[in-house]
């Protein structure tokens, strides 16, 4: 069975056939509608599940956008009104049922171990619609949009900002050490990558550097990124996480210091006005509304790469 869970588990050679696909469907098909199939329809008369346990736009939205370019359709399904792991039945028999009705599953979980723990009664693929351990899907997007503008990834200098640990920058440290380009996280301390996803960057000789200041971590960059200071579900006090991580704020003195030409991303939803400020994120370095387009595109090839 093929999942995607974490980007950690695929080899370089598959993750990046997963992005030269995306990026070959995306050209083939830029005279056809939004919804439109693709003219070999891999996924035709097949159906995909999506649990949603928490909010989503992007990810909602690009999977069954994805789903009907691939040919095929989609369900989405909200725990509140289905029978899911609350006493009335375990997450074991629900995904037996699944692997009855549909053919891939995409789950958003709270908890990671949801993933892993359904991953193992599902007889079909799993692909992590983001954890609070991690967001693969988003990443790769972010793969093939930094691509699409600045040529291949490996080599590449890119700077993380503010949350050093969360889902996001987690699949980012992963992504380092997959595709071979260079991470450097500005953030506070008490907000440093954790032990686990460290040592993982250590035994993958990830060229990672972690510094408490945010001028070394977007010197010499070609892409800065952020996220939300407090995920969904970040169980924190919110103003004082906010105070912790003021200083690494994207803004335009900031971005002056990485290299001319470099871009913004956020995978979005944003905190305008506190990881980052309008000027940059509403500015020409900003790519976006094309990552959040480029979700469709490259969870098209992870969902056949799951099913081929
Ligand atoms: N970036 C992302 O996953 O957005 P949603 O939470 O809207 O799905
Ligand atoms: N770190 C964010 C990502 C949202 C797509 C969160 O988990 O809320």
């Amino acid at each position: 069975m093929k999942n995607f869970i974490d980007i950690s588990d695929l080899s370089s050679k598959a993750l990046r056939s997963i992005i030269e696909e995306a990026k070959l469907r995306k050209i083939n098909r830029k005279n056809l509608n939004k919804s439109a199939p693709d003219e070999d329809k891999p996924f035709e008369g097949k159906s995909m599940a999506m649990i949603f346990e928490k909010p989503s736009t992007r990810t909602r939205m690009s999977f069954d956008i994805a789903v009907k370019q691939l040919g095929g359709s989609s369900i989405i399904l909200n725990p509140d009104v289905i029978h899911y792991g609350k006493g009335d039945e375990t997450l074991k028999d629900t995904a037996k049922v699944l692997t009855e009705y549909v053919d891939i599953v995409m789950l958003r979980t709270s908890s990671h171990k949801n993933l892993e723990e359904f991953g193992k009664h599902l007889d079909i693929p799993i692909i992590n619609g983001l954890s609070d351990k991690s967001h693969p899907c988003q990443i790769m997007s972010d793969i093939m949009t930094f691509e699409e503008t600045k040529g291949l990834i490996t080599g590449k200098v890119i700077s993380w900002l503010g949350d050093g640990n969360n889902n996001m920058s987690n699949s980012l440290i992963e992504a380092a050490g997959k595709f071979g380009f260079q991470l450097k996280i500005g953030c506070p301390t008490k907000y440093m990558p954790d032990k686990r996803i460290l040592n993982w960057a250590k035994k993958n000789k990830v060229n990672l550097l972690v510094t408490k200041k945010p001028e070394e971590a977007v010197k010499d960059s070609d892409c800065v990124m952020t996220d939300k200071w407090v995920s969904m579900n970040d169980k924190v006090n919110k103003k004082l996480k906010k105070k912790h991580l003021k200083n690494y704020q994207v803004n335009k003195k900031l971005m002056l210091k990485a290299k001319s030409d470099t871009i913004f991303m956020h995978c979005l939803p944003v905190g305008r006005g506190e990881e980052v400020t309008d000027e940059v994120i509403d500015g020409k370095q900003s790519v976006v509304w094309r990552q959040a387009l480029n979700r469709v595109h490259a969870q098209k090839s992870i969902i056949n790469w799951c099913l081929n």
